[in-house]
C-alpha cells in the first residue's frame, strides 16, 4: 500500500542503484518539487549531490534566504549559489513587453545554469553524469501531448533545461501527484514554508511588474508583497487562497494624498485567487478587515505606493499573473 515511507524507501534504493558512484546536480528554483527531489536524492547519495540556486534577483523578500539556510540546515545538502541579479537587470533593461520578459529570464537562466554546471564539472570531474528534475506525474502526462492543456504563455520553469545535455536524468517525483510530493518532503523533515508553498512563477516578480523592471521597482514590490504574505498568513487564510500575487502598475500613476500633502504615486494590485489546478480561478473573497490591514499598511509602509487595489476577475477571462 501506498505510504511516503515507501515510497522514499523505495526511491532511495533507485536512485543509488541508478547513480552508484557517481555524482549529481540538481537546480533548486525555491519551489517544492525541486526541494523535495533534492531531499530525496540528498538522502540517497548525499554529498555526490550539489545543488545549483540561480538568484536572479526577481525572487521575494527572504526566498534566497529559505533556501541557503533552511533547506540547507534541514537537508545537510551542497549548495552552490549564483548571484546573477546583476545580470538579470541588465538583460531585462527597457523591457516592457511580457513574453519578451518570459523568453529573456528564461534564456537567462538556462545560461546561468550551464555555466554553473560547467564550473561543478571543472571541480568534481566527469563522473558527474545525472541532472536531478522535479518532474510531477501531472508533468508526465502533459508532455505526453494527450491533455491538450492550451498554453497562452510561455512558461518558463525555472529549473527547466534545454534538451542537448549528455546528462541523465533522475525524477523520483514522476509517479507523485503535488499533496503526495508535500507528504513525501514533509516525511522527509522539510520545514513547512517549502512544503506547503504556494505556487510561484518561475520569472518570479519579472511578470509582477507592469512596466520595465528596475532594481528600485523590485524593492518596492517586495515590501508590499512581504506584507500581503505576512497578513494573510497571520488571517490563518494560506490554506484557504490557491496564491494571492502582487502586481506593481510601474507605468500608472494617480493623485494621492498622504502625510502633508500631495502625492503622484503607483498602485498595486491584489489578486487572491481561488483553485483548483489553476487552469480555471475565482476571485477569493478575502474578509474586508484582512484587505483593508493589507491596504494600510502598504500605503504606509511602501514608498511611492499611495493606492491599492483589488482584482476581483475570474479566470477566464483573467489569467492569475496579469503578465
Ligand atoms: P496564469 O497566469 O497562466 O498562471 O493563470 C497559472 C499558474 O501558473 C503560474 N505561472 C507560472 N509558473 N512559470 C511557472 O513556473 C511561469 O512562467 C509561470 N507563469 C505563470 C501562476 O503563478 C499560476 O499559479
Amino acid at each position: 500500500s501506498w505510504t511516503t515511507g515507501n515510497v522514499i524507501e523505495e526511491q532511495v534504493a533507485a536512485i543509488r542503484e541508478q547513480v552508484g558512484t557517481r555524482r549529481a546536480i540538481c537546480g533548486l528554483s525555491g519551489g517544492v518539487d525541486s526541494a523535495v527531489a533534492a531531499a530525496l536524492v540528498q538522502r540517497a547519495i548525499g554529498s555526490q549531490l550539489t545543488c545549483v540556486y540561480v538568484d536572479h534577483g526577481l525572487m521575494r523578500k527572504g526566498e534566497t534566504e529559505q533556501v541557503e539556510k533552511d533547506f540547507v540546515g534541514a537537508t545537510g545538502v551542497q549548495l552552490k549559489v549564483v548571484d546573477a541579479e546583476e545580470r538579470f537587470l541588465k538583460a531585462l533593461a527597457g523591457v516592457t513587453d511580457p513574453e519578451e520578459k518570459r523568453k529573456i529570464i528564461g534564456r537567462e537562466f538556462i545560461r546561468v545554469f550551464e555555466q554553473a554546471q560547467a564550473e561543478i564539472i571543472a571541480d568534481e570531474g566527469p563522473e558527474v553524469a545525472f541532472l536531478v528534475q522535479g518532474t510531477l506525474y501531472p508533468d508526465v502526462v502533459e508532455s505526453g501531448g494527450g491533455t491538450g492543456t492550451a498554453n497562452i504563455k510561455s512558461h518558463h520553469n525555472v529549473g527547466g533545461l534545454p534538451e542537448d545535455l549528455e546528462f541523465e536524468l533522475i525524477e523520483p517525483l514522476r509517479k507523485l501527484f503535488k499533496d503526495e510530493v508535500r507528504m513525501v518532503g514533509q516525511e522527509l523533515g522539510l520545514p513547512d514554508e517549502i512544503v506547503q508553498r504556494q505556487p510561484f512563477p518561475g520569472p518570479g516578480l519579472g511578470i509582477r511588474i507592469v512596466g520595465e523592471v528596475t532594481k528600485d521597482r523590485l524593492d518596492l514590490l517586495r515590501e508590499a508583497d512581504a506584507i500581503a504574505r505576512e497578513e494573510l498568513t497571520a488571517a490563518g487564510l494560506d490554506r484557504d487562497i490557491w496564491q494571492c500575487p502582487v502586481v506593481l502598475l510601474a507605468d500608472v500613476r494617480s493623485v494621492g494624498v498622504q502625510g502633508d500633502g500631495r502625492t503622484y504615486g503607483h498602485p498595486i494590485v491584489l489578486r487572491p485567487v481561488s483553485s483548483e489546478d489553476a487552469m480555471t480561478a475565482d476571485w477569493s473573497r478575502l474578509p474586508y478587515d484582512v484587505l483593508a490591514r493589507i491596504s494600510t499598511r502598504i500605503t504606509n509602509e511602501v514608498k511611492d505606493v499611495n493606492r491599492v487595489v483589488l482584482d476581483v476577475t475570474s479566470k477566464p477571462p483573467g489569467t492569475i499573473e496579469w503578465e
